[in-house]
């Protein structure tokens, strides 16, 4: 699998995984274009709307998004949009926590605590921006089998950003650690970002 990123036959799983990652990064880059392109258009439509009225409602439905976490068992990860923009919810394991836990805050580039990054009491539920803070691709990690790079968390292919079970950046160029969005928990298994 590692050797597989820059080499082209190199045999039948290797170059399955050489188109697969490749696939993952066009689409990331043809997101972020799309989303670039629609915020402007949406944005020169809505402005003199707003501008005169309070937000419709369409306006105020894409302000915040309910969310059914109850089948995302420890470990596990999903994938939802917001404002456009990617978000990762994730349940992290004991495991999990306790790695982020056990990380001296002095060693981060960009100091923060898991209890910094999650809400009080719902130390499991790491919900972050699903965008690198480098130049902004998609990282991977939050689906089934992907490469949660050498910290466990998400790793980002573009330039090889590495975050660890909390998000925070660990190594690569991203300067900083996956944006938290605002977000309520309406109950124990449904979660109200924006
Ligand atoms: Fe993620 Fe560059 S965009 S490492």
């Amino acid at each position: 699998m590692a050797t597989a990123d820059n080499t082209e036959n190199v045999g039948a799983d290797g170059e399955l995984a050489h188109h697969g990652a490749d696939g993952v990064r066009r689409r990331d880059f043809i997101n972020v274009a799309a989303v670039s392109f629609a915020g402007v258009g949406a944005l020169a439509v809505v402005y003199p709307l707003v501008n005169q009225m309070n937000p419709s409602a369409d306006v105020l439905a894409l302000a915040s998004i309910d969310v059914d976490i109850s089948q995302i068992q420890p470990g596990q990860a999903i994938k939802t949009i917001w404002r456009k923009q990617p978000i990762f919810i994730r349940n992290l394991t004991p495991a999990e926590i306790q790695e982020a836990n056990a990380v001296p805050i002095g060693q981060l580039r960009d100091p923060e605590t898991l209890a910094d990054r999650t809400a009080e009491g719902k130390e499991n539920w790491l919900i972050t921006l699903g965008v690198c803070t480098h130049l902004g691709c998609v990282p991977l990690g939050a689906a089934e089998g992907e490469n949660r790079g050498e910290f466990g968390g998400y790793f980002c292919p573009c330039h090889g950003s590495h975050y660890d079970t909390a998000g925070r950046i660990r190594r690569g160029p991203a300067p900083t650690n996956l944006e938290v969005p605002q977000y309520e928990f309406l109950t124990d298994t449904s979660v109200r970002i924006g």
